[in-house]
């Protein structure tokens, strides 16, 4: 099926590039295997172009600022090295495609960290995430905050016309983050971030066609700060330019 409809399209636009996003594992605690095992089965089976891992690949709980369980989660070693063993199964997977890393505000909390406790560091190679999750080994690209910006101010690409990433904003219902974003940048979005499936879709005065999509995400659905989360799990194939959601939902 999926198949098909890449040859079809290809073949009449001549135009063609294929895209998926999967976004939020949330570290090793917070990942949901099933979830995760699909979605890289998904890639090695379609074989895109390109793999855009939409953030928050690591969760790095002890060293976010909230109060915490002493001992309750994963240390920050285990997240970077379950973190770059997920990278690793997708290049395995996918040995082609090129890997493109959006850093979400959870991968910005060891920037922040340096930036707070040990700033004569910042920007040092070896106290970046970059460096400790071995991208450059892994051939994975990666789109990071700015180095002279203080705060996370979200992370995202253009690629086929469509802005993709972990994007600063979140609205509480489904698809409404994702038509502020279109408010704001006219432009077609897909967004991770907010843990929800949701698609909206706008037709501009000269007859163009944005759409937005909110991909799901990867992660378990039972935070423990959380007694009831109103998220969805999935991800979301960009097929030269149009969206197609996988939701990964237990009716
Ligand atoms: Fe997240």
């Amino acid at each position: 099926m999926i198949t098909y409809r890449r040859t079809a399209i290809h073949c009449q636009l001549q135009k063609y590039i294929y895209i998926i996003f999967g976004c939020d594992p949330h570290g090793k605690d917070g990942l949901d295997r099933k979830v995760w095992n699909a979605f890289v089965q998904h890639n090695k089976e379609v074989q895109p172009d390109v793999i855009i891992m939409g953030g928050d690949l690591v969760d790095f709980w002890e060293i976010s600022k909230f109060n915490k369980v002493p001992k309750s989660r994963e240390t920050i070693f285990e997240d970077i090295e379950f973190a770059h063993g997920l990278l690793k199964e997708l290049r395995d997977a996918c040995p082609k495609a090129r890997i493109i890393y959006t850093f979400g505000n959870h991968c910005d909390r060891l920037r922040q960290y340096v930036l707070e406790n040990a700033p004569l560091f910042h920007g040092y190679e070896k106290v970046t995430l970059k460096y400790m999750l071995k991208l450059d080994e892994l051939g994975v690209e990666s789109i990071e905050p700015k180095e002279s910006s203080v705060n996370w101010n979200g992370c995202s690409i253009v690629l086929d016309g469509v802005r993709m990433g972990h994007l600063k904003k979140v609205s509480k219902h489904s698809a409404a983050t994702v038509k502020g974003l279109m408010d704001d940048r006219c432009i077609s979005v897909v967004q991770g971030h907010v843990h929800r499936l949701g698609l909206f879709c706008r037709t501009l005065d000269d007859g163009k066609v944005i759409w937005g999509v909110e991909a799901g995400c990867l992660c378990r659905l039972d935070p423990e700060y959380m007694d009831h989360a109103n998220w969805q799990q999935g991800w979301v194939d960009v097929i030269d330019g149009r969206p197609f959601i996988y939701p990964y939902i237990n009716i």
